[in-house]
């Protein structure tokens, strides 16, 4: 053992050495110069908590940074060690060195599920080359990012960096995101590979879906992405599918990944994920993160008593060195420390903007002369990003008071003394506010109670009412239907004495939902004359709201998921797990007994059933005709457009081309979303009443504009996985082309026989 562990801290360098002598080498020609003691190191990452027994120095830069995570390097062949970090919402290294008078702020950008709503992929791709630049300039060399799981039930709590509950939804935006990041010349890591659904017993949860689910639903978003975009690694995720754990998944890591969607790059676990790491890179789980010793011990033992072949080794080992050489730091970028943050933040302001979401209308753009009366701990400590390893360590975050003041409004002073000193109280009360803890924000803040005489009062003086409801969530714990999705008692009563005091003064109270997730809006909206959607919206989301507000910008962003009625009308809603709501703390939930045997002892904690099969979100709804709040796909303009002329023909290389002219009607410019459903003929499979194959947003429209919009359908997009033949299929039939402003509202349909 001791033997072992002394190589081991033999083949780390310093990275900082290796920075200034990155040398470029040849995977192949390394590969046959290594020892078994290197190869396998290579598999083993970098520890990031000091449990690698190595002592090495690599450790210290990588800590330094408060990167994720680190490969080792292999001097004396010329291989760096490349560094690994988060995330989905922009770069996550620590802002402060220890010695240095210098900050390494990142920008913080909407979250994933803000960038979906965008319903833009020329937006996101500008942000992930933007996050792409701030990870070559800083010196890591692959982002830990995007995760492009399936938003299968509203309380996951990492449902925000996720992107939406269609698949396509979300593969597009993860190939758009992933174009960005590696147009910089750095590498992504596409997670959670795969069915990553919920965070309760998230290491040891068995995700139970049938074939066609499986395909249909959670490995499409992540087919999609690949083949588009080629992310240069790949994360398994913590959880079991099936009974196999995730990492050791050879049908899933080889057969598909690269047997069948061509992926070229190396796959690691999720951090501290799987249990029999021998298994997993024998499986193709090319290299186990972050790394310890008894992880290389584990591996190398297995090398020698011929558990793990040589040939798994070396294939596995092969792909971490090509995905090395082609980092910036075997190709000799020296990181310049300094990316341009005034141009990233605005890239973010863009983003934030694009994606907020007009949920009702009916006195918004305020005239930015008014006076508001601004309601709710939410509008004076904006959110901007979940918690846990997506969550970014960025300079600032401008609240809705700032944003509103900056576009020209003017604040209530009463209601504006009154938070100040609440705020004042607040903050030396508590560390929570402006802060992400890593498990969990209080939910008291996202309200309080202003005095009834203070809110009668405004109601005479201010022109309007803005009241900001806000949820957090985060890694490593699912959201709690009472305290999450539902609005709380005081925050009812809080909507309900503004909207009767400000009503029977005749002004109009705005919503704004500053929310990591869908949250019940049905029994209250009526008490809401507007309600605007801005999600966890980073950096600049006052900014970006006050500017919707104003009318400065026009909204057109998109719900990406389904707003239920009520969270039991969720398909996933009796297969997902119950928190117990005065027990958030309640660690039992956590199940994790490290051994790696699956339990089958706990409903939805051990084993979680996705009994809803292909029927997740609006493929439910609207096949089922189960009434929503608001569908998947909805949000409203200031301004109306007219579609004409929808036409949809084949094209030489198989794709479907669905064309259709948008006019703006109305009286202000605007971007409009048109998103294109297709009907497949009826089978012996239950078929949804439509699906989502492609969207396209127009640029913006002035008044009478026009513009021909095109959206490419891929042949393949349309076929469905037939279970008992265990392939897709694309039967012959009238296929119906819907092209729709959301998956309710049906604008334009066309038949297509195949
Ligand atoms: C998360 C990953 C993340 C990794 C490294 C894990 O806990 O599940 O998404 O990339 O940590 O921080």
């Amino acid at each position: 053992m001791m033997l072992r562990k002394s190589i081991f801290t033999l083949l780390v360098l310093s990275s900082t050495a290796m920075s200034h002598a990155a040398a470029s080498f040849d995977p192949a020609t390394v590969l046959r110069q290594l020892t078994d003691e290197e190869k396998v190191a290579l598999l083993v990452g970098v520890s990031s908590n000091g449990c690698n027994a190595s002592g090495d120095v690599g450790r210290l830069e990588k800590n330094a940074m408060g990167a994720a995570g680190a490969t080792h390097a292999v001097p004396r062949l010329g291989v760096p060690s490349i560094i690994l970090a988060d995330g989905p919402a922009g770069l996550r290294i620590n802002p402060t060195r220890k010695g240095e008078n210098r900050t390494y702020y990142c920008t913080g950008f909407p979250v994933g599920i803000h960038l979906a709503s965008t319903f833009n992929p020329q937006v996101v791709r500008k942000v992930g080359a933007a996050m792409g630049n701030e990870v070559l300039e800083y010196g890591v060399d692959v982002l830990l990012a995007p995760g492009v799981n399936i938003q299968r039930n509203p309380l996951c709590g990492r449902n925000f960096e996720y992107y939406s509950e269609d698949p396509v939804a979300a593969g597009l935006t993860a190939a758009a995101f992933i174009e960005g990041v590696q147009s910089q010349g750095v590498g992504t890591s596409l997670k959670h590979f795969a069915v990553n659904s919920q965070e309760v017993n998230r290491l040891a949860n068995d995700a139970i879906v049938s074939e066609r689910a499986l395909h249909e639903i959670y490995l499409r978003n992540f087919e999609i992405a690949v083949r588009k975009a080629g992310p240069w690694t790949i994360m398994t995720s913590y959880n079991y599918i099936n009974g196999t754990h995730a990492t050791e998944c050879k049908w899933m890591l080889e057969d598909l990944l690269r047997g069948q969607w061509g992926f070229e790059g190396a796959v690691m676990t999720d951090w501290g994920g799987g249990y029999r790491m021998a298994s997993a890179v024998a499986a193709g789980n090319d290299m186990i993160q972050p790394g310890a010793d008894k992880y290389y011990n584990e591996i190398l033992d297995a090398l020698h008593d011929g558990t793990l072949s040589r040939q798994d080794l070396d294939r596995s080992v092969l792909r971490v060195l090509e995905l090395v050489a082609r980092s910036p730091k075997a190709r000799g970028y020296v990181p310049g420390n300094n990316p341009d943050m005034a141009s990233h933040a605005q890239v973010a302001l863009e983003a934030a903007q694009e994606g907020i979401v007009l949920l009702k209308r009916n006195a918004l753009p305020l005239a930015s002369s008014g006076k508001i009366a601004l309601f709710a701990v939410g509008s004076y400590d904006f959110i901007a990003g979940g918690t846990g390893s997506g969550d970014v360590h960025r300079p600032y975050v401008v609240n809705l008071q700032d944003g509103l003041k900056k576009a020209g409004f003017s604040m209530d002073e009463g209601v504006d003394a009154f938070y100040s000193e609440y705020m004042k109280e607040e903050r030396s009360r508590t560390d929570v506010i402006n802060k992400s803890l890593p498990w969990y924000v209080p939910h008291e803040r996202a309200l309080e109670a202003c005095p009834a005489g203070v809110i009668k009062a405004s109601a005479q003086t201010s022109s309007a009412a803005i009241v900001t409801f806000s949820r957090i969530s985060g890694e490593g714990k699912d959201r709690i239907e009472g305290m999450d999705f539902e609005l709380d008692g005081r925050e009812i009563q809080l909507l309900k004495t503004v909207s009767e005091e400000f009503h029977a003064c005749g002004k109009k109270v705005v919503v704004v939902l500053n929310i990591c997730g869908a949250v019940q809006t049905a029994s209250w909206r009526d008490m809401a004359d507007d309600i605007l959607v801005c999600w966890l919206p980073g950096q600049e989301g006052g900014t970006a709201v006050a500017d919707v507000v104003s009318g400065r910008v026009n909204p057109s962003g998109r719900l990406p998921i389904s707003f239920p009625m009520k969270y039991t009308d969720d398909p996933s809603s009796s297969d997902f797990p119950q928190i117990i709501p005065d027990k958030p703390f309640n660690y039992s939930h956590y199940r994790n007994f490290r051994d790696g045997r699956i339990r089958r002892d706990i409903k939805d904690i051990d084993y979680t059933e996705y009994k809803e099969d292909i029927f997740v979100g609006y493929r439910y709804y609207v096949t089922r005709d189960v009434e929503v709040a608001y569908p998947f796909g909805y949000g409203q303009s200031y301004t109306t457009f007219a579609w004409d002329g929808f036409s949809v023909k084949k094209s030489d290389d198989g794709a479907f081309v669905a064309k259709i002219k948008v006019t703006n009607t109305g009286e202000c410019s605007g971007k409009d979303v048109v998103q294109l459903y297709v009907k497949a003929p009826s089978s012996s499979l239950e078929m949804p009443a439509r699906e989502l194959k492609g969207y396209a947003k127009t640029p913006l429209l002035a008044p009478g504009e026009s513009a021909e919009m095109e959206i490419d359908v891929p042949e393949e997009y349309i076929a469905y996985y037939d279970p008992q033949r265990h392939g897709w299929i694309t039967p012959k039939g009238k296929y119906t082309f819907i092209a729709a402003r959301d998956a309710v509202t049906i604008v334009r349909k066309c038949t297509v026989c195949m």
